[in-house]
């Protein structure tokens, strides 16, 4: 991996992408994190060890969005490829919109950014995407939230797609568990904060750097059942 390389955080505005992007530049990575609109980068603009942070413009349910950050990242080099962007459901929602945006965003939007910057992600890298404990299909005896539970279901299968379709590739895939995390999403009777879920994120997206194959991990390095 080149001393240069990027480490690159889809979805970065607030909550656990934020978070994401703290704690790798507190690291001393050289970090890239997108938010919707790149003129108006709000708190991720301000964090500390900003010198060594670009912030970019990306949104996941727009393919030629993704296809001009490709195009704008040319010539980069990608440690770590992780997307967070994704959107919940309250479950008072028509059902069927809700379905569709979940999969659009979480699952179709999330793949989309995988492969569309794929190509950058340099030998020993790691692709992440941001799951849920609530797509595991194994762990599902309480229902619920099924649009949400759908779309990270679906993100999974297609990420372990990706990972068997990209075997010879010397590079891992994860998909995460935050845990659940207090943010505009967790909600503020959530265990956990921003501060430690990202921690162990980070903690287990470095630990995937040099591996191979794929892996459904949560926070704290634990694997989940599919
Ligand atoms: N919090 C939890 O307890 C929990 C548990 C399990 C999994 N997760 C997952 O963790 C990830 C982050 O969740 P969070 O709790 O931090 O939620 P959040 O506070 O609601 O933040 C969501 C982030 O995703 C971005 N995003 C949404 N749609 C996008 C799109 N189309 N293109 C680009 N960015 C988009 C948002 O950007 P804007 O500010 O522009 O909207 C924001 O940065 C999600 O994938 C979520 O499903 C969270």
């Amino acid at each position: 991996m080149p001393a240069a390389s990027s480490t690159l955080i889809i979805g970065a505005s607030r909550g656990l992408g934020l978070g994401l992007v703290r704690q790798f530049l507190a690291r001393g990575r050289r970090v890239i994190a997108t938010v919707r609109d790149a003129s108006r980068p709000g708190p991720v603009a301000e964090l500390a060890g900003a010198d060594r942070l670009r912030v970019e413009s990306a949104d996941v349910a727009i393919a030629e969005s993704l296809m001009a950050l490709r195009r704008r990242l040319e010539g980069e080099t990608l440690d770590i490829l992780m997307v967070n962007a994704g959107i919940g459901v309250t479950g008072r929602e028509d059902f069927a919109e809700a379905f569709l945006a979940c999969m659009r965003v979480n699952a179709l939007g999330a793949m989309d950014a995988v492969k569309t910057l794929f190509d950058l992600v340099g030998e020993d890298g790691a692709v992440g995407v941001m799951s849920s404990q609530l797509g595991s299909i194994a762990n599902n005896s309480s229902g619920g939230y099924e649009p949400y539970r759908a779309s990270k279901a679906a993100l999974n299968q297609s990420l372990r797609s990706f990972a068997a379709e990209h075997a010879q590739a010397k590079v891992s895939f994860t998909c995460l568990h935050p845990g659940w995390v207090q943010t505009d999403m967790g909600g503020p009777q959530a265990p956990l904060d921003v501060e430690t879920s990202t921690r162990g994120v980070a903690d287990v997206l470095e630990s995937r750097l040099g591996q191979r194959g794929d892996a459904f991990l949560d926070y704290s390095g634990q694997t989940l059942p599919w």
